[in-house]
């Protein structure tokens, strides 16, 4: 019997945050990881793009016969899940799961921020699902798409990185949040810094431990699980391949070793 791989997507390197978790929880699983760097921020494009983009990255994964697709981008998985579940209907496939739910759990002064990227924030998914979970927490949500460049470039410079992050954070500061779910894969590589701003006291949440949980339900279902100790994990990038293996490294650090990394066309 084969060990098909769990598929992965993100617009560019974002994803690894997912990615990381998913390795971490479920160790007998293979992972191949598409990001696309290339047309990396999806944050400003249009549903449109971001649905013409997303199927190309789907439509790789479907040739390399994976065993499930995880949508590690909120962007893609607010513009076009749905429409990805009619085209590839074989394949499951997973969103990113809001941490909405688990931030009204938690809150304890009913007060939530989530932080997204602007069209994430416009969508109305979003704020539906806000509605369902939230109950009667007030939630604050904040799109802005200045903080993927900041990890996509390798942005070093501290003043620059401080000064947005304390501008966009500033309104959940004032709003008085205590739980500030992240709505972009991205984001989490930001948390230390961001945590600084907002202090110790608020909560930063993101979705990287329940979409491992929910793979591993679907796996379960499907029983597709893997029982095999050996296991690939492939990297690859539309971009530049240099740039995306020194990124990963310096996310991931040297904890994730026999990776393969690779740059592809599609
Ligand atoms: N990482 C993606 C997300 O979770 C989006 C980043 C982008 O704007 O490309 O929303």
């Amino acid at each position: 019997m084969v060990n098909k791989s769990i598929g992965i997507i993100d617009s560019g390197i974002g994803g690894l945050s997912i990615w990381r978790e998913i390795v971490k929880e479920l160790p007998k699983e293979s992972t191949i990881y598409l990001a696309d760097s290339k047309n990396c921020p999806y944050g400003s494009k249009s549903s449109e793009e971001i649905y013409q983009l997303s199927k190309k990255l789907v439509t790789f994964l479907a040739q390399k016969k994976v065993k499930l697709i995880v949508l590690a981008c909120n962007t893609i998985t607010v513009s076009c899940l749905s429409k990805l579940r009619i085209e590839f209907p074989k394949i499951p496939i997973i969103g990113t799961v809001p941490v909405i739910k688990t931030a009204s759990e938690i809150t304890k002064n009913n007060k939530i921020g989530v932080l997204s990227t602007v069209r994430t924030a416009k969508s109305k998914y979003q704020k539906k699902l806000i509605q369902t979970f939230a109950g009667g927490a007030r939630v604050l949500n904040i799109g802005t798409d200045k903080l993927v460049p900041i990890i996509e470039n390798e942005e070093t410079n501290m003043i620059k990185i401080n000064k947005i992050l304390n501008e966009e954070l500033k309104p959940f500061l004032d709003f008085k949040i205590d739980t500030l779910a992240l709505g972009c894969s991205h984001f989490p590589f930001l948390k230390k810094k961001m945590q600084k701003i907002l202090g110790k006291k608020i909560l930063i949440l993101d979705s990287s431990a329940a979409i491992a949980r929910q793979i591993e339900r679907v796996l379960k279902n499907n029983k597709t699980l893997s029982v095999y100790n050996s296991r690939s994990y492939v990297l690859l990038t539309t971009g530049d391949l240099e740039k995306f293996k020194k990124l990963s490294k310096k996310l991931l650090g040297k904890k994730f070793k026999n990776v393969a990394i690779k740059s592809i066309s599609l």
